[in-house]
Protein backbone atom coordinates (compact mmCIF):
# COMPACT_ATOMS: atom_id res chain seq x y z
CA UNK A 1 0.00 0.00 0.00
CA UNK A 2 1.29 3.37 -0.54
CA UNK A 3 0.27 5.13 2.69
CA UNK A 4 0.61 2.55 5.32
CA UNK A 5 3.07 3.76 7.23
CA UNK A 6 2.62 7.42 7.42
CA UNK A 7 -1.35 8.39 7.08
CA UNK A 8 -2.53 11.12 4.78
CA UNK A 9 -3.21 14.09 6.94
CA UNK A 10 -6.18 15.87 6.44
CA UNK A 11 -6.07 19.50 4.75
CA UNK A 12 -6.71 21.68 8.18
CA UNK A 13 -5.47 25.06 9.11
CA UNK A 14 -2.23 24.01 10.06
CA UNK A 15 -1.75 22.21 6.02
CA UNK A 16 0.24 25.85 4.55
CA UNK A 17 -1.64 27.06 1.60
CA UNK A 18 -0.26 28.21 -2.02
CA UNK A 19 -1.56 30.88 -3.08
CA UNK A 20 1.20 32.29 -6.25
CA UNK A 21 4.20 34.34 -5.21
CA UNK A 22 4.57 38.10 -6.58
CA UNK A 23 6.84 36.92 -9.26
CA UNK A 24 4.60 33.64 -10.12
CA UNK A 25 0.88 34.13 -11.13
CA UNK A 26 -0.85 30.74 -10.80
CA UNK A 27 -4.56 29.56 -11.85
CA UNK A 28 -6.64 29.20 -9.03
CA UNK A 29 -7.22 25.03 -10.08
CA UNK A 30 -3.31 25.03 -9.77
CA UNK A 31 -3.31 26.49 -6.28
CA UNK A 32 -5.65 24.13 -5.48
CA UNK A 33 -4.08 21.17 -6.92
CA UNK A 34 -0.74 22.32 -4.88
CA UNK A 35 -2.66 22.00 -1.27
CA UNK A 36 -4.12 18.98 -2.43
CA UNK A 37 -0.56 17.53 -3.16
CA UNK A 38 1.09 18.79 0.05
CA UNK A 39 -1.82 17.73 2.53
CA UNK A 40 -1.63 14.20 0.73
CA UNK A 41 2.24 14.15 1.15
CA UNK A 42 2.30 12.71 -3.05
CA UNK A 43 4.46 13.95 -5.66
CA UNK A 44 3.03 16.76 -7.82
CA UNK A 45 3.05 15.86 -11.17
CA UNK A 46 3.24 19.24 -13.94
CA UNK A 47 2.63 19.09 -17.36
CA UNK A 48 2.47 21.95 -20.29
CA UNK A 49 3.92 23.51 -22.74
CA UNK A 50 7.54 24.30 -22.95
CA UNK A 51 7.63 27.74 -21.25
CA UNK A 52 4.61 27.72 -19.16
CA UNK A 53 6.01 27.81 -16.08
CA UNK A 54 6.41 24.12 -14.68
CA UNK A 55 9.67 24.85 -13.43
CA UNK A 56 9.36 28.36 -11.20
CA UNK A 57 5.92 26.80 -10.08
CA UNK A 58 8.44 24.29 -7.95
CA UNK A 59 10.32 27.81 -6.86
CA UNK A 60 7.40 29.74 -6.45
CA UNK A 61 6.33 26.74 -4.03
CA UNK A 62 9.40 27.14 -1.96
CA UNK A 63 9.21 30.66 -1.68
CA UNK A 64 5.54 31.12 -0.48
CA UNK A 65 5.76 28.02 1.61
CA UNK A 66 9.16 29.51 3.09
CA UNK A 67 11.33 26.07 2.36
CA UNK A 68 14.26 25.54 1.13
CA UNK A 69 14.31 24.33 -3.02
CA UNK A 70 16.65 21.22 -3.42
CA UNK A 71 16.45 20.66 -7.55
CA UNK A 72 17.21 17.31 -9.43
CA UNK A 73 17.52 18.21 -13.12
CA UNK A 74 17.15 15.04 -14.90
CA UNK A 75 18.97 14.01 -18.37
CA UNK A 76 18.68 11.31 -20.40
CA UNK A 77 21.89 9.43 -18.34
CA UNK A 78 20.33 10.40 -15.22
CA UNK A 79 20.05 6.73 -13.20
CA UNK A 80 17.60 6.83 -10.08
CA UNK A 81 20.40 5.76 -8.23
CA UNK A 82 22.12 8.91 -8.76
CA UNK A 83 19.47 10.55 -6.66
CA UNK A 84 20.27 8.22 -3.85
CA UNK A 85 23.76 8.29 -3.08
CA UNK A 86 26.94 7.77 -4.91
CA UNK A 87 29.64 5.76 -2.74
CA UNK A 88 33.31 6.91 -4.47
CA UNK A 89 35.21 4.06 -4.99
CA UNK A 90 37.44 5.61 -7.04
CA UNK A 91 38.77 8.50 -4.65
CA UNK A 92 39.14 6.08 -1.30
CA UNK A 93 41.69 3.79 -4.03
CA UNK A 94 43.15 6.71 -4.55
CA UNK A 95 43.74 7.53 -1.04
CA UNK A 96 44.33 4.17 0.10
CA UNK A 97 48.05 3.80 -2.08
CA UNK A 98 48.70 7.83 -2.51
CA UNK A 99 46.72 9.71 0.73
CA UNK A 100 46.72 9.54 4.48
CA UNK A 101 42.86 9.51 4.99
CA UNK A 102 41.40 6.76 6.60
CA UNK A 103 40.01 4.45 4.15
CA UNK A 104 37.82 2.27 6.79
CA UNK A 105 35.45 4.99 7.45
CA UNK A 106 33.73 3.82 4.30
CA UNK A 107 30.88 7.09 4.91
CA UNK A 108 33.55 9.50 4.11
CA UNK A 109 32.79 8.48 0.22
CA UNK A 110 29.51 7.81 0.25
CA UNK A 111 28.13 11.47 -1.40
CA UNK A 112 24.21 11.98 -1.30
CA UNK A 113 22.57 12.67 -4.36
CA UNK A 114 19.60 15.30 -4.27
CA UNK A 115 17.07 12.79 -3.28
CA UNK A 116 19.43 11.89 -0.35
CA UNK A 117 19.99 15.60 0.15
CA UNK A 118 15.86 16.20 0.84
CA UNK A 119 15.40 13.22 2.98
CA UNK A 120 18.20 13.93 5.47
CA UNK A 121 17.23 17.78 5.11
CA UNK A 122 16.85 19.27 8.83
CA UNK A 123 13.59 21.05 7.19
CA UNK A 124 11.20 20.08 5.17
CA UNK A 125 11.99 20.54 1.30
CA UNK A 126 10.70 21.49 -1.93
CA UNK A 127 12.39 18.51 -4.16
CA UNK A 128 11.75 19.76 -7.96
CA UNK A 129 12.29 16.29 -10.41
CA UNK A 130 12.47 18.49 -13.42
CA UNK A 131 11.67 16.78 -17.02
CA UNK A 132 11.72 13.62 -15.60
CA UNK A 133 10.53 12.46 -19.43
CA UNK A 134 14.15 13.29 -20.22
CA UNK A 135 15.21 9.65 -18.32
CA UNK A 136 14.95 6.50 -19.39
CA UNK A 137 10.98 4.72 -19.16
CA UNK A 138 12.79 2.37 -16.06
CA UNK A 139 13.63 5.53 -13.82
CA UNK A 140 10.29 6.96 -12.42
CA UNK A 141 9.57 2.75 -11.11
CA UNK A 142 13.24 2.94 -10.07
CA UNK A 143 11.76 5.85 -7.77
CA UNK A 144 8.78 4.32 -6.80
CA UNK A 145 10.00 2.22 -3.27
CA UNK A 146 11.64 5.45 -2.46
CA UNK A 147 9.32 8.61 -2.77
CA UNK A 148 6.57 6.37 -1.54
CA UNK A 149 8.50 5.49 2.07
CA UNK A 150 10.55 8.34 1.57
CA UNK A 151 13.25 6.70 2.71
CA UNK A 152 16.42 4.14 1.03
CA UNK A 153 19.29 1.71 2.61
CA UNK A 154 22.97 2.34 2.12
CA UNK A 155 23.90 -1.00 2.41
CA UNK A 156 27.73 0.13 2.30
CA UNK A 157 27.50 1.71 5.67
CA UNK A 158 24.33 -0.24 6.77
CA UNK A 159 22.58 3.17 7.12
CA UNK A 160 19.05 4.29 6.49
CA UNK A 161 18.38 7.50 4.72
CA UNK A 162 14.80 8.88 5.99
CA UNK A 163 13.01 11.78 6.03
CA UNK A 164 12.18 13.31 8.99
CA UNK A 165 9.67 15.46 7.22
CA UNK A 166 7.85 14.20 3.88
CA UNK A 167 9.50 16.84 1.47
CA UNK A 168 7.41 18.34 -1.26
CA UNK A 169 7.69 16.89 -4.47
CA UNK A 170 7.36 18.86 -7.53
CA UNK A 171 7.92 16.47 -10.36
CA UNK A 172 7.61 18.11 -14.19
CA UNK A 173 7.37 16.25 -17.53
CA UNK A 174 7.28 18.00 -21.05
CA UNK A 175 5.48 14.73 -22.17
CA UNK A 176 8.34 13.02 -24.47
CA UNK A 177 7.61 10.21 -22.75
CA UNK A 178 4.94 8.23 -21.28
CA UNK A 179 5.15 7.94 -17.66
CA UNK A 180 4.70 4.27 -16.14
CA UNK A 181 0.98 4.04 -14.26
CA UNK A 182 2.17 2.15 -11.63
CA UNK A 183 4.19 5.86 -11.50
CA UNK A 184 1.35 8.31 -12.36
CA UNK A 185 -1.15 6.53 -9.63
CA UNK A 186 1.01 7.66 -6.81
CA UNK A 187 1.10 11.23 -8.39
CA UNK A 188 -1.71 14.73 -8.10
CA UNK A 189 -1.59 15.53 -11.41
CA UNK A 190 -1.80 19.12 -12.55
CA UNK A 191 -1.81 20.27 -16.76
CA UNK A 192 -0.68 23.90 -16.52
CA UNK A 193 -3.08 25.41 -19.16
CA UNK A 194 -1.52 27.78 -21.16
CA UNK A 195 -2.20 30.92 -19.88
CA UNK A 196 -6.02 33.44 -21.26
CA UNK A 197 -5.21 36.95 -22.55
CA UNK A 198 -5.85 38.27 -19.66
CA UNK A 199 -3.35 36.21 -17.16
CA UNK A 200 -0.72 36.47 -19.93
CA UNK A 201 -0.78 40.51 -19.51
CA UNK A 202 -0.76 39.73 -15.61
CA UNK A 203 2.75 37.48 -15.96
CA UNK A 204 4.20 39.88 -18.24
CA UNK A 205 3.37 42.86 -16.16
CA UNK A 206 5.34 40.42 -13.29
CA UNK A 207 8.06 40.56 -15.38
CA UNK A 208 7.72 44.76 -17.04
CA UNK A 209 5.73 45.79 -14.44
CA UNK A 210 6.75 49.66 -16.08
CA UNK A 211 5.57 48.45 -19.41
CA UNK A 212 3.47 50.95 -21.37
CA UNK A 213 -0.17 49.62 -21.73
CA UNK A 214 -0.24 50.43 -25.49
CA UNK A 215 2.48 48.07 -26.26
CA UNK A 216 1.73 45.68 -23.99
CA UNK A 217 -2.43 44.95 -25.95
CA UNK A 218 -0.72 45.59 -29.12
CA UNK A 219 2.17 42.58 -28.46
CA UNK A 220 -0.31 40.27 -26.65
CA UNK A 221 -2.97 40.69 -29.60
CA UNK A 222 -0.12 40.05 -31.94
CA UNK A 223 1.39 37.16 -30.07
CA UNK A 224 -2.35 35.42 -29.76
CA UNK A 225 -2.71 35.80 -33.41
CA UNK A 226 0.22 34.45 -33.98
CA UNK A 227 -0.43 31.21 -31.90
CA UNK A 228 -3.39 30.71 -34.34
CA UNK A 229 -1.44 30.60 -37.56
CA UNK A 230 -1.84 27.35 -39.16
CA UNK A 231 0.77 24.39 -39.26
CA UNK A 232 3.09 26.04 -36.54
CA UNK A 233 5.53 23.66 -35.60
CA UNK A 234 6.30 25.15 -32.48
CA UNK A 235 4.04 27.66 -30.97
CA UNK A 236 5.69 31.01 -29.16
CA UNK A 237 5.41 30.19 -25.74
CA UNK A 238 4.94 32.63 -22.06
CA UNK A 239 8.55 32.77 -21.59
CA UNK A 240 9.07 34.30 -25.64
CA UNK A 241 6.55 36.71 -24.72
CA UNK A 242 8.30 37.69 -22.19
CA UNK A 243 11.50 38.10 -23.98
CA UNK A 244 9.35 39.58 -27.11
CA UNK A 245 7.80 42.55 -25.15
CA UNK A 246 11.57 42.99 -23.96
CA UNK A 247 13.11 43.35 -27.47
CA UNK A 248 10.14 45.29 -28.18
CA UNK A 249 10.22 47.94 -25.66
CA UNK A 250 14.40 48.50 -26.05
CA UNK A 251 14.23 49.01 -29.35
CA UNK A 252 11.09 51.73 -29.01
CA UNK A 253 8.72 50.35 -31.32
CA UNK A 254 5.39 52.10 -31.67
CA UNK A 255 2.86 49.56 -30.45
CA UNK A 256 0.74 50.53 -34.02
CA UNK A 257 3.10 48.76 -36.24
CA UNK A 258 3.91 45.94 -34.10
CA UNK A 259 1.10 43.55 -36.06
CA UNK A 260 2.17 44.84 -39.33
CA UNK A 261 5.58 44.30 -38.80
CA UNK A 262 6.28 41.48 -36.32
CA UNK A 263 9.62 42.92 -35.72
CA UNK A 264 12.08 40.28 -34.01
CA UNK A 265 10.34 37.50 -35.10
CA UNK A 266 13.22 35.29 -34.36
CA UNK A 267 12.20 35.69 -30.49
CA UNK A 268 8.95 34.34 -30.90
CA UNK A 269 9.40 31.17 -33.53
CA UNK A 270 12.54 29.35 -33.45
CA UNK A 271 12.09 27.08 -36.88
CA UNK A 272 12.35 28.30 -40.42
CA UNK A 273 9.53 26.62 -41.43
CA UNK A 274 7.32 28.45 -38.65
CA UNK A 275 8.63 32.06 -39.41
CA UNK A 276 8.17 31.38 -43.44
CA UNK A 277 4.06 30.71 -42.39
CA UNK A 278 4.38 33.76 -40.12
CA UNK A 279 5.17 36.01 -42.31
CA UNK A 280 2.58 34.42 -45.47
CA UNK A 281 0.12 34.76 -43.12
CA UNK A 282 1.16 38.68 -42.67
CA UNK A 283 1.29 39.72 -45.98
CA UNK A 284 -2.44 38.56 -46.47
CA UNK A 285 -2.51 34.58 -46.51
CA UNK A 286 -4.73 32.65 -44.57
CA UNK A 287 -4.45 33.21 -40.88
CA UNK A 288 -5.89 29.59 -40.37
CA UNK A 289 -7.85 31.15 -36.72
CA UNK A 290 -10.20 28.39 -35.45
CA UNK A 291 -13.25 30.60 -35.39
N1 LIG B 1 2.70 31.84 -14.35
C1 LIG B 1 3.85 32.51 -14.53
N2 LIG B 1 4.13 33.59 -13.76
C2 LIG B 1 5.29 34.26 -13.94
N3 LIG B 1 6.21 33.95 -14.86
C3 LIG B 1 5.98 32.88 -15.65
C4 LIG B 1 4.78 32.11 -15.52
N4 LIG B 1 4.81 31.13 -16.43
C5 LIG B 1 5.97 31.24 -17.09
N5 LIG B 1 6.67 32.30 -16.62
C6 LIG B 1 8.00 32.75 -17.07
O1 LIG B 1 8.28 32.03 -18.25
C7 LIG B 1 9.62 31.54 -18.23
C8 LIG B 1 9.63 30.04 -18.42
O2 LIG B 1 9.17 29.40 -17.26
P1 LIG B 1 9.65 27.93 -16.89
O3 LIG B 1 11.10 27.77 -17.19
O4 LIG B 1 9.20 27.64 -15.52
O5 LIG B 1 8.82 27.08 -17.95
P2 LIG B 1 8.77 25.51 -18.14
O6 LIG B 1 7.33 25.15 -18.27
O7 LIG B 1 9.56 24.82 -17.08
O8 LIG B 1 9.48 25.36 -19.56
P3 LIG B 1 10.26 24.06 -20.14
O9 LIG B 1 9.22 23.02 -20.40
O10 LIG B 1 10.88 24.58 -21.39
O11 LIG B 1 11.27 23.67 -19.10
C9 LIG B 1 10.25 31.97 -16.92
O12 LIG B 1 11.05 33.09 -17.19
C10 LIG B 1 9.09 32.38 -16.07
O13 LIG B 1 9.48 33.48 -15.33
MG1 LIG C 1 11.27 23.67 -17.14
Amino acid sequence: MWYTARPVKAMDSTTPTYSGTADYIAAPDLMQTVDVAVALGRPLLIKGEPGTGKTMLAQSIAHALAKPLIVWNIKSTTKAQDGLYVYDTVQRLYDGQFGDHDVCDIAAYIKLGKLGEAFSHPERVVLLIDEIDKADLEFPNDLLWELDQMEFFIPETRQTVRAGQRPIVVITSNAEKELPDAFLRRCVFHFIEFPDPATMRRIVRVHHPDLEDGLLDSALESFYRLREVQGLQKKPSTSELIDWVQALAIAGVEPARISARMPFLGVLLKKDKDVEAARRDMAGGRTGRGT
